[in-house]
């Protein structure tokens, strides 16, 4: 699985966002250690605070599917027709945390990967590791 494969994935998730109230359509790719790869997308809802974000269902995704030994998560990347950069926001840096993810990958407004540590967005991360 390569990159450009990956955010074209994250792409044609993007594309199936349910993002009546913002109309800001997000994807995401996750690429586990094994291998896999899980998708979602940005899913809203009437009650505006129980909307969906994109990283946080590809999350719920690799939960449903992978195999347990197949849970960490090497990279994810997010894909947004409406801007570019689109980083995740701070709950799904979080969640993404959880499952070990190392990095993130935004496509750039000049049309560029942009890779970036997790760590360089999530400084100092609360983890499984403190408990
Ligand atoms: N959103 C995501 O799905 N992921 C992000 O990284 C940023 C924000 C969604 C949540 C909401 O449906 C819409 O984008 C506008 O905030």
């Amino acid at each position: 699985m390569d990159l450009a494969h990956l955010i074209e994935t994250a792409r044609i998730a993007s594309s199936r966002a349910y993002a009546p109230y913002s109309d800001f359509q997000v994807g995401a790719a996750i690429l586990t250690e094994g291998g896999a790869v899980h998708a979602g997308c940005n899913v809203e809802n009437a009650s505006y605070g129980l909307s969906l974000c994109a990283e946080r269902n590809a999350v719920a995704a690799m939960a449903l599917a992978a195999n347990p030994d197949d849970r960490k998560i090497r990279l994810v990347a997010i894909v947004s027709s409406d801007a570019a950069p689109c980083f995740p926001c701070g709950a799904c840096r979080q969640v993404l945390h959880e499952f070990g993810c190392e990095e993130v990958v935004v496509l750039e407004a000049s049309g560029a990967m942009g890779r970036y540590s997790l760590n360089s967005l999530l400084p100092h991360a609360f983890g499984p590791e403190h408990l």
